[in-house]
């Protein structure tokens, strides 16, 4: 028993659950893959993006993603390295940028955030960014590409400050830039790391440990790269924010490391420095108080379904995190929202590029459970009868909408039936114009790609055609009044009042103009970004 409780313990310390959030092409796939073949769970790189090929090639309803060769679903990744146990929540980006990508971060405990060098802090991380932020997760800054020419690295943390508004501390420093790149300074080891072209990490970087107005350092870099180090160093030293392990682990302060996953520099001292400052798994809020991980009550909430995931049987999975107690495969467990018990029968696990079936799982670590369809996103699942609740996950704003509607009104019930479900997956937002049928709906989406989507699936699902008019808006906010009086409201040419599936007022806006216009004519009136 006691034996059980300490393996159970030194389970949960050991987890370490993070989100990978970057712009495409900042090099977000090349250091996952990086992370994984140092964790010895895949032998050579380029493995991440076969295996995505290799999946989708067998998957039915993703038939769009083969046509357009990118990622619609977000993944899942376990590996080990070095006693930790590590789950890596991919965010997709590209056009395939949805809802899912923001929920997945309500499942992480941290993030870390990839910054191509030579573009600094770009749109879709700015997004990302702002969720982690609003959950006060710590983020882990890598600035990948190092071997190429970039941007002076005093204006990446000066980009990094003043656009996503959080303080940052470099914790190595680069020295020289593109084809003149030597390396980084490590500041609390006083030590250079030699960057060596060419051999792509296959061998540990030559360290040279020493004062940094040591002459072997002017030896190795010469006079200029070495005066420009000591002055950068000194600069830091005096301008800088002071390193603190607890302001990184509120999300006060991001730690900064230089490096190239492509060539693997940095890499490894990145996860290592990553997994001795990240947290194991930490009591999450409930309506019954924050709940520890090392309470032996299994529970976890669900952020994310994905449908027909093996086409011929229909199925839809619904990826659970795991927040609390122990899981054990075949285990009875409460579904909180529906009053109701579930056998959780078949769990599978998404273990570096397999799936494969879970006998026991542990605080942090993500599941996938089958849902003959009666989950939705938020959901708890608790071993007890407490009636345990997790903090329900928010709707996030899209920023796409399409009026939607039958091409054949016969069709209308498969329609809304079809609409319902995606909803309920939460691929899709809907919305109503107040006094105007169900034939016609409006649409919200995070990532336009979920529009064809939405066709394809209400297509081959459920055998209706729909005709598809985009609408011009790109913002959206809620009436936070409670009760407010939608009569009175006075709108702009360029906005629109609609009802969400709960019949709250919700405006769309086309630009940023128009909502500060509503909010100037309607002096009343509170607008919401979330739900
Ligand atoms: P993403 O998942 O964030 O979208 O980025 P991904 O890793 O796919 O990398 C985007 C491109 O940047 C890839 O080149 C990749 O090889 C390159 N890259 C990643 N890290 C580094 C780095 O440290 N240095 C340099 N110089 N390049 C890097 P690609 O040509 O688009 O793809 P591929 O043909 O190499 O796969």
């Amino acid at each position: 028993m006691v034996k059980d409780k300490l393996n159970f313990t030194n389970e949960v310390k050991r987890r370490r659950t993070f989100a990978i959030i970057s712009h495409p092409d900042a090099g977000k796939t090349t250091l996952t893959e990086k992370f994984l073949l140092y964790g010895g769970a895949i032998r050579s790189a380029g493995s991440v993006k076969s295996r995505r090929s290799a999946k989708y090639a067998v998957s039915d309803w993703m038939e769009i993603e083969k046509q357009r060769g990118i990622s619609v679903t977000s993944s899942v990744l376990q590996f080990e390295y070095d006693d930790f146990c590590i789950n890596i929540l991919d965010t997709p980006g590209h056009q395939d940028f949805s809802e899912d990508t923001y929920r997945t971060l309500m499942a992480a405990d941290s993030a870390v955030m990839v910054i191509d060098c030579s573009k600094g802090v770009e749109e879709q991380t700015k997004k990302l960014f702002k969720v982690c932020k609003m959950r006060g997760i710590p983020i882990f800054t890598f600035i990948n590409k190092m071997d190429r020419m970039g941007k002076d690295p005093f204006d990446l943390l000066d980009d990094i400050e003043n656009v996503l508004d959080i303080k940052s501390c470099p914790v190595n420093w680069p020295i020289g830039s593109g084809k003149n790149f030597k390396g980084v300074y490590n500041r609390s080891e006083n030590k250079i790391e030699v960057f060596n072209d060419g051999n792509h990490g296959q061998s540990i970087a030559k360290t040279i440990t020493g004062d940094l107005t040591d002459d072997k350092f002017t030896e190795l870099l010469g006079d200029d790269l070495h005066e420009q180090l000591k002055n950068d160093i000194e600069l830091l030293d005096i301008a800088g924010d002071n390193f603190s392990i607890d302001e990184i682990q509120n999300g006060n302060l991001t730690p900064v490391f230089f490096g190239s996953a492509l060539t693997n520099f940095g890499v490894e001292p990145f996860l290592k420095s990553f997994l001795d400052i990240t947290t194991p798994p930490k009591a999450r809020p409930s309506n019954l108080g924050d709940i520890n991980p090392e309470t032996s009550n299994f529970s976890g909430f669900i952020f994310k379904i994905q449908a027909n995931m093996n086409p011929a049987h229909r199925d839809r999975i619904a990826f659970l995190r795991i927040c609390s107690g122990k899981f054990e495969k075949g285990m009875i467990v409460n579904h909180v929202q529906k009053n109701k018990k579930v056998k959780l029968a078949q769990p599978q696990q998404f273990v570096a590029q397999d799936r494969v079936v879970v006998d026991n799982a542990y605080p942090g670590d993500i599941i996938g459970i089958h849902d003959p369809g009666i989950f939705n996103i938020g959901d708890t699942l608790c071993q007890d009868g407490s009636g345990l609740k997790y903090a329900g996950i928010p709707q996030f704003a899209p920023e796409h909408f399409a009026r939607i509607s039958t091409l054949n009104s016969l069709k209308r019930k498969q329609f809304l039936k079809g609409i319902t479900q995606l909803a309920q997956e939460g691929a899709i937002q809907v919305y109503k114009r107040p006094n105007i049928g169900l034939e016609e709906l409006i649409i919200g989406v995070v990532g336009v790609l979920q529009f064809d989507v939405l066709e394809y699936r209400l297509k081959n699902e459920y055998g209706v055609d729909v005709s598809k008019q985009l609408l011009p808006y790109k913002h959206i906010r809620w009436i936070a009044n409670e009760d407010y009086d939608t009569s009175n409201l006075s709108l702009t040419m360029d906005s629109m009042l609609v009802e969400n599936k709960d019949e709250q007022p919700v405006i769309l806006f086309q630009n940023e103009w128009s909502i500060r216009h509503i909010l100037e004519r309607n002096k009343d009136i509170e607008l919401r970004e979330h739900s």
